[in-house]
């Protein structure tokens, strides 16, 4: 029996949270798997309900379980509130030690249409970023100084250990993928960056794969120009989040990309688009990042490879008969749910 904890969160956090778990429950009949559901509450929701985007009760939960289902977080709504939905998010990534965050740009066959850049048609896309994700600007020193011209500044610092531990698992990463890593930094600016290549380079010798560096307004081109180039892409936190939402385009659209925030304890899922509130509540949201991520979370934390290929070819198989939400051009156009509904009948389907 596996313990989940299911953070729905804001905008189309708690509509895309809902499909998954119908298809997580559709799974655990199929392949006779155990699943505890716990939801708690997180984020701005959580902020209305206990005035505090990560409270203790969520924490105890998350305490309780083999790993976590989060949907989105932020709105408008919550914009000046004391402690903001995304501070949240941040706490939850730190207090997991869910240093390494990986996102795969997945692209389907049958969405290489919809992708504003011009794609190959015998070539496919496949790239996968390894974020450093509880480091860097976004938990650096941050402040505000008032005076006659008032300043504010947040700082951006990296450890060795920290870019031991990130590099190390893009290189393993590597190994099951195409053994090439490109390590994304600012090297001729920055002195985080120096370090941080100085230490990719280094940990590099203890594998057999090819590393090469790229400066990130570069990267930032080269994404754009020749995705083809990129197996695995190395990123500090802040390049990291830069760099996935651009690459996200080449995939056809945000809403179909997942992701796996890992460090040493239990791991958390999570589309990588946002919580999208000017669609919340209209069934227009794509579920398919937050399905894939309930597919990551079964082959990461719960070794299960086999029901990950079983998700994703279902996915794959549902948009090739012309299924989409409204972000995707394609022939029919569900709801969010009545996606999910075409989905599992595909599995249905499936032998
Ligand atoms: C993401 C998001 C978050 C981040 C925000 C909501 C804090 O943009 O997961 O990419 O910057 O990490
Ligand atoms: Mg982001």
């Amino acid at each position: 029996m596996y313990k989940i904890a299911v953070l729905k969160g804001d905008g189309i956090g708690p509509e895309i949270v809902d499909e998954s778990l119908r298809v997580l429950d559709y799974i655990a009949t199929r392949f006779e798997m155990e699943f505890e559901i716990t939801e708690a509450n997180f984020g701005g929701s959580a902020i209305d309900k206990e005035g505090h985007p990560f409270p203790v009760t969520t924490q105890k939960i998350i305490d309780q379980s083999d790993a976590i289902l989060l949907g989105a977080v932020g709105g408008p709504k919550w914009e000046n509130a004391a402690i903001r939905p995304e501070k949240g998010l941040l706490s939850l990534r730190k207090y997991l030690n869910a240093y390494c965050n990986i996102r795969p740009i997945i692209c389907f066959d049958p969405l290489k249409e919809m992708s504003p850049i011009k794609l190959d048609q015998d070539r496919k896309v496949d790239i996968c970023f390894v974020r450093e994700l509880t480091g860097g600007i976004y938990f650096g020193k941050k402040g505000i100084k008032e005076s006659e011209d008032t300043y504010a500044y947040d700082v951006e610092a990296y450890s060795v250990s920290e870019v031991k531990r990130i590099s190390r698992r893009a290189f393993d990463l590597s190994l099951s993928r195409d053994k090439r890593v490109t390590s994304v930094d600012k090297s001729n600016v920055l002195e985080s960056s120096k370090l941080w290549r100085r230490e990719v380079i280094s940990n590099s010798k203890d594998y057999d794969v090819v590393l090469d560096h790229m400066y990130v307004d570069n990267a930032a081109m080269q994404l754009i120009k020749n995705p083809y180039q990129f197996d695995v892409i190395l990123t500090n936190n802040i390049f990291g989040d830069i760099l996935s939402d651009e690459a996200s385009v080449l995939a056809g659209s945000i809403g179909v990309l997942p992701s796996a925030s890992v460090g040493d304890k239990k791991a958390l899922y999570e589309p990588i688009h946002g919580s999208a509130p000017d669609i919340a509540g209209q069934g227009k949201a794509n579920p398919i990042g937050m399905i894939l991520s309930v597919a990551m979370m079964l082959d990461n934390s719960f070794n299960r490879k086999d029901v990950y290929n079983f998700i994703y070819e279902a996915i794959e198989k549902t948009l090739k008969l012309g299924y989409g939400t409204i972000d995707l051009n394609l022939k029919y156009i569900h709801t969010t749910s009545e996606w999910t509904n075409q989905l599992i009948e595909t599995m249905e389907k499936t032998e």
